[in-house]
């Protein structure tokens, strides 16, 4: 069964246009594209240029006319509402044109940006595909995100309107929305004209008369409106992700290259067919959730279920498997820390023994590394094919994975498995050469990328050139850190850059930094990941006071815990931080990150030959013992002149 990936994977790399012009003949289009790919203004890179088509068609009107009006479309299911609620695609297709009427009404048109800052109700879906039915240009915010976050987001997208929700809830608390999102338009420089918000009975918000309405009496009144077609290069959404500073990335994601991809993954990568049940338990302000909640399973007619709910604590640790059970998911796509979160509760998976789990045919991961442990319990457990897969917010869709619908190759723990079709990944060194096979550099991907990637930065093309592909001419870098071995399976193991991943969310430690700097008693301050058995890393500030500060550690500590929250928001999960004398730096100023994070990890350290003072390494150390870190014993080598990690 491997030979048609190979085969598949070689004709995507030496044929791309015919690879691409086939894959997108499963899309449906006002106007075929003749063009496949334009590479006319590189580094930037167009697919479909000259096709014009409209991705809420795609995913919803087409299957409505195709006789799938009865099938459900999404099913809600939240257990921290005790409610579920299926949509069909009928109902679903009235809900779209109305809500693009709704948006026509607020005078948003094609082009235009709207914010869309919701929990996980299927109105956020309902929101998206409306925006896509009228050319407007959607931009999710994670609901997890403080005002202070949202506000740069609105300056940056300039919104004619926002879309969002009284409240969410967390668990068994009520995260009311309206005063999170009032504060956010009160910080920024952009207004929105319009905010459209959807009143959920366990929290009703109070208006602001003349720019606030609600979403039921505003779809009463309004008329549905049809897809307009818009050509395959504009954009579907800008969605925002951490970069290296406080300011977040607009990843652009076009309309035409974005549905042909999607198509081909649930396919030939997801093995799921048309009306069966798919699952992703993520939400729909992360890249997953776009791709795999709202538009891929849409797009290929089937079920998706809209989860509101953790893994555990909705109510116990077999929450996923009555969902499975219930909707009959032929597929679940979550993160390992879920499943970490699940095994911690219930070792034994005794739990997965009350339901019946027939319908499901495999588990997909991704988000972050898979530790062999959780991917073999899931295996054991669930008795399924378990599927580690790797991709960005950049890239929509993924780069490497065992492909469940072209046959699956041998499992090797702790492999992405191999590039998809589209993706011609190598592995370099730091002076731009190939590193043999098994030797680690960084991962990155020959231009031009496959379609549904990002086309660039919204207003940001230097950023995106700067960003991407200005260390590695010729390539993507995908700021990832892996090898290749020798039967061409990938291990990514580590970000290049100042990036952790917190339980599957993708956060900047330099923004979190920006933050702690603003606190009037910190001098600097320096956020590193220290490795969690839950969560598989979690933010860790530390910061030097300046002089004269007399406050208690205690209380300034809670202070920039407190700040983080508020202006990054709880996602950060930033909850520990310590007081130490200096930072480790090199002579030129460098804090050495990487070598505290290794020490708090217990990991093996290189003590850099270019420190400009090793007794602080020591002082950090014996700061990280006492606050549980930096436990067992560690090997110490000298780097060669010149490096620091
Ligand atoms: N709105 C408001 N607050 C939110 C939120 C939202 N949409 N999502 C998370 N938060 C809050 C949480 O309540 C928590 O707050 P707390 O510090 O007061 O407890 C904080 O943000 C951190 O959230 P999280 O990291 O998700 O931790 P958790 O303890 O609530 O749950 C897991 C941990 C592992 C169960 C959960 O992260 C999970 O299920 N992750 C896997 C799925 C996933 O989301 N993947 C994303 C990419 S595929
Ligand atoms: P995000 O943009 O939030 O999807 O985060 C992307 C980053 O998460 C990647 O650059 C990786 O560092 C990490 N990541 C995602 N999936 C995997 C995976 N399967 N294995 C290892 N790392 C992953």
């Amino acid at each position: 069964m491997t030979a048609r990936y190979e085969d598949l994977h070689a004709q995507s790399l030496a044929d791309p246009t015919g690879f691409w012009a086939d894959a997108a003949r499963a899309v449906d289009w006002a106007v075929p594209p003749s063009t496949i790919l334009d590479d006319s203004a590189k580094p930037f890179y167009r697919w479909f240029t000259d096709g014009r088509l409209n991705m809420c068609w795609n995913a919803v009107d087409r299957h409505v006319a195709a006789g799938r009006g009865d099938q459900a479309a999404l099913i809600h299911d939240s257990p921290v509402t005790g409610t579920k609620r299926t949509i069909t695609y009928a109902d679903l297709l009235d809900q779209v044109s109305r809500f693009g009427g709704v948006l026509r009404d607020a005078g948003v048109a094609k082009g235009d940006r709207v914010i869309i800052y919701m929990p996980m109700v299927p109105e956020a879906a309902v929101a998206m595909l409306a925006c896509a039915r009228i050319g407007a240009i959607h931009s999710v915010v994670f609901g997890g995100f403080a005002p202070h976050e949202l506000a740069t987001r609105i300056n940056d997208a300039q919104p004619k309107v926002i879309v969002s929700a009284s409240c969410g809830i967390e668990g068994s608390r009520v995260i009311a929305y309206k005063p999170m999102l009032d504060a956010a338009i009160e910080h920024a420089s952009h207004k929105p004209s319009r905010c459209i918000l959807f009143q959920r009975p366990q929290q009703i918000a109070t208006l602001l008369p003349g720019r606030d309405v609600v979403w039921d009496a505003a779809m009463a009144d309004a008329a549905p409106v049809e897809c307009e077609m818009v050509e395959a290069t504009h954009p579907l959404y800008i969605l925002y992700t951490s970069g290296t500073t406080g300011q977040p990335k607009g990843v652009v994601r076009d309309t035409g290259g974005y549905a042909v991809a999607l198509k081909w993954t649930m396919d030939h990568f997801y093995g799921i067919r048309p009306g069966e049940v798919f699952w992703t338990a993520s939400d729909v302000g992360w890249v997953v959730g776009h791709s795999y909640i709202v538009y891929g399973p849409l797009l290929q007619g089937c079920t998706s279920v809209v989860y509101e709910g953790k893994p555990v604590g909705t109510p116990d640790a077999g929450a996923f498997w009555r969902v499975i059970a219930e909707h009959k998911a032929v597929a679940l796509f979550t993160a390992p820390t879920a499943f970490r979160a699940i095994k911690r509760e219930d070792p034994q998976g005794t739990k997965i023994k009350d339901y019946d789990l027939s319908s499901l045919r495999v588990l997909f991961l991704a988000g972050e590394r898979s530790d062999p442990d959780t991917l073999q319990w899931a295996e054991s457990n669930l008795q399924v094919p378990v599927i580690d897969h790797w991709w960005q917010t950049e890239t929509g869709w993924p780069i490497a994975g065992n492909p469940m619908g072209l046959g699956l190759f041998p499992v090797k723990y702790g492999s992405t498995a191999k590039p998809l079709p589209g993706w011609d990944i190598r592995v370099l060194a730091a002076d731009g050469q190939p590193v043999r096979a098994g030797d680690i550099g960084a991962i990155v991907a020959r231009l031009p990328l496959p379609p549904g990637t990002l086309p660039t930065l919204w207003n940001a093309d230097d950023r995106f050139v700067k960003s991407y592909l200005a260390d590695y001419p010729g390539y993507y870098q995908t700021s990832d850190a892996g090898f290749i071995d020798s039967d061409g399976y990938i291990f990514v193991m580590a970000r290049t850059d100042d990036i952790i991943n917190v339980a599957g969310h993708r956060l900047s430690t330099g923004a979190m930094e920006e933050v702690l700097s603003g606190h009037p008693d910190v001098a600097e301050c320096a956020v590193i990941g220290v490795a969690d058995s839950l969560k598989g890393q979690l933010p860790f500030g530390l910061i030097v006071l300046k002089n004269g500060v007399t406050r208690s550690h205690a209380e300034i500590i809670a202070d920039v815990i407190a700040k983080v929250r508020d202006e990054i928001g709880p996602v950060a999960a930033f909850k520990q931080a310590i007081v130490v004398d200096r930072l480790p730096k090199t002579r030129s100023g460098k804090i050495l990150r990487g070598t505290m994070q290794k020490i708090a990890d217990s990991e093996q350290w290189r003590m850099p030959a270019t420190i400009d003072d090793p007794i602080i390494l020591e002082e950090i150390k014996a700061a990280f013992r006492e606050a549980g870190y930096a436990q067992l014993p560690q090997n110490e080598q000298k780097l060669p002149a010149g490096q620091a990690n």
